[in-house]
């Protein structure tokens, strides 16, 4: 026999064993054999469907089905996201155009996949993606993405690990494009960026989604009582926090108005320390580490 199909027969046995140890829930396999190619092209389609405009179909579906119900994701300077409705929203719908004044840019493309590596249900790889950024000048600017992603039988998105390389440098690029001198940038974007979030909050949050007394509350708390944010701080108790989620006050404000409040909505705080994001065993859907050696 020769050793590919050896490797085959293992790896559908191996498939098998999946399927049968998760019958009595669901008779979905969490680490199919997919194999390099089929990899290839998952890995294709996530960025086809990412690019805009397409992603904008995406985020219209609220659950799209190229993530599983129960996706798990962990995104690099923010937080985990888990499920299959919010990551629409986080990993689509963010990227989509809007009114609000932020960091977050519209992935207008072209892509291209520099770096990839792929084995039975699980594939990374390092992916140039072309940004516009509206609020910052409409600069246009590529941003490196390093991806993590395994997918179950019916090839969906089970877990993505992402980090956006080089994100500090990025965010650096977009201040000065305000301002040269480093403070009036910032200050110049500490402004847009609160006031655009107290705009939405007055659109969008009220009853009882409702999180300041008035504008000037607003206002005055994102501007004096919490910290700007440093570039690894997109998912604690920051103003660049919640520009983040800001976008996805309009989605469903029943969910999103709390991130961004006072108190962040268990999205924007500084409940995790530094060890324990490391040390976070996080991913139970798929092991990262291939069955077959
Ligand atoms: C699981 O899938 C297999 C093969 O596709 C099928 O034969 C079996 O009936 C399914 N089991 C359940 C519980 O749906
Ligand atoms: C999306 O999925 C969630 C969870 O399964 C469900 O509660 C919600 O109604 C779905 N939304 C739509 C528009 O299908
Ligand atoms: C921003 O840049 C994009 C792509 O380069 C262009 O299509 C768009 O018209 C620009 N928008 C503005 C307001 O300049
Ligand atoms: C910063 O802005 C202030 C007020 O607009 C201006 O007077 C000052 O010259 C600016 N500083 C630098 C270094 O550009
Ligand atoms: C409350 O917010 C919703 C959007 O979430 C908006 O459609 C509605 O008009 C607002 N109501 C008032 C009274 O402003």
């Amino acid at each position: 026999m020769k050793l590919d199909k050896v490797l085959a027969a293992v790896l559908s046995l191996a498939d098998a064993a999946a399927v049968s140890s998760r019958q009595d829930t669901t008779n979905v396999s969490s680490t199919p054999a997919l194999g390099y190619d089929e990899l290839w092209l998952l890995q294709n389609e996530f960025y086809e469907r990412f690019m805009y405009p397409n992603n904008i179909k995406e985020a219209r579906a609220i659950n799209s089905t190229i993530f599983s119900d129960d996706v798990q994701g962990r995104v690099s300077d923010t937080r985990n996201f888990e499920g299959r409705e919010l990551n629409t929203e986080y990993i689509f719908g963010l990227f989509t155009p809007t009114d609000a004044v932020s960091v977050i840019g519209r992935p207008i493309g072209p892509y291209e996949i520099l770096q990839f590596a792929a084995n039975q249900n699980i594939a990374s790889a390092t992916t140039r993606v072309g940004f516009i950024f509206p609020s910052f000048k409409n600069l246009s600017l590529p941003v490196t993405i390093d991806t993590w992603i395994s997918w179950n039988s019916e090839r969906q998105i089970t877990q993505y690990d992402v980090t956006f390389r080089w994100f500090g440098y990025l965010f650096e690029t977009l201040l000065l494009s305000l301002d040269s001198d480093p403070t009036n940038a910032t200050a110049k974007a500490v402004n847009a960026l609160a006031t655009s979030i107290c705009s939405t909050h007055t659109r969008y949050c009220n009853g009882t989604n409702t999180q300041y007394d008035s504008p000037e509350d607003c206002y005055h708390f994102l501007t004096q009582e919490i910290r700007v944010g440093q570039s690894f701080e997109l998912g604690m108790n920051t103003l660049m926090c919640r520009s983040v989620h800001e976008i996805m006050v309009r989605y469903r404000p029943d969910v999103h108005c709390s991130h961004i409040g006072k108190d962040g909505g268990g999205m924007c705080d500084d409940s995790m320390s530094y060890a324990f994001k490391v040390d976070e065993k996080y991913f139970t859907n798929s092991p990262w580490i291939p069955q077959v050696f």
